[in-house]
């Protein structure tokens, strides 16, 4: 199965939500392969600065060939995660072509819900486009929320007209997200029961009961 994470908008969590998808499957031993598809190499930085062995790998391809290359490596893997990059248009569009689920993270705040129609048009777009591209999914997942506020539930009563689903598992903002990935780890890795460790694991969960049916069966 392959899920892009991809948002146009910068600093969403495109990066930390890929990476924690990515180690819950390998954790649970699922064959995964990161794709940083972001000239930034942010995903790649964060396997460089691992000092442990790694549980997945993590490659680069940042060109508007995504989707073939995925096609070429999609029976070697159970699960192909495409952290996608901000803004370039051409990448983000092949790696919906390239994709069973489309994950778009955005933090809870009106100017995330205005932006998220970029990558909402480019997901319709790419599903006009060919016939076996209308089976791909997209879902909203909301990153960074603050405990004990009320924004999280009005964003996603806006989000309601882009005609797209939004996860009932949010992520909430923890300092635990970007502590690991100093390291080269994950939250899930060093701590499956801190509370980040325990909702990235309910998003997988989540994530693969929207994947049913899929366009390719994994
Ligand atoms: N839930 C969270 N709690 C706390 N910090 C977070 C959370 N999600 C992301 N961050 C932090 O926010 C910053 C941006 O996240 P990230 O790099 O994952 O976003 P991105 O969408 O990949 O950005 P870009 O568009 O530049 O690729 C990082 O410093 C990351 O550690
Ligand atoms: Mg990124």
């Amino acid at each position: 199965m392959i899920i892009s994470v991809l948002n146009q908008k910068g600093g969403v969590g495109k990066t930390t939500l890929s990476i924690h998808i990515a180690s819950t499957l390998a954790l649970a031993g699922k064959s995964s392969l990161l794709i940083d598809a972001d000239v930034q190499r942010s995903a790649m930085d964060w396997a460089a600065s691992r000092e442990i062995e790694p549980i997945f790998n993590v490659v680069g391809i940042s060109t508007n060939s995504i989707h073939k290359e995925v096609r070429l490596m999609g029976d070697k893997y159970d699960f192909i995660i495409i952290d996608g990059p901000p803004r370039i248009y051409d990448v983000a569009k092949s790696a919906i072509a390239a994709s069973d689920i489309v994950l778009i993270p955005l933090q809870p705040s009106p100017y995330d819900v205005w932006s998220a129609k970029e990558v909402v048009d480019l997901v319709n777009e790419v599903k006009e486009t060919l016939s076996t591209y209308k089976s791909i999914k997209a879902a909203f997942v909301i990153n960074r929320k603050i405990p004990n506020t009320v924004i999280g539930r009005d964003v996603e009563e806006a989000l309601q007209h882009y005609n797209i689903p939004v996860l009932k598992t949010h992520l909430y903002q923890r300092v635990i997200y970007a502590e690991t990935a100093a390291r080269g780890t994950s939250a899930i890795e060093e701590d499956p029961e801190s509370m980040a460790g325990k909702e990235v694991k309910k998003l997988v969960e989540e994530l693969l009961r929207f994947s049913k049916p899929t366009k390719s069966a994994s």
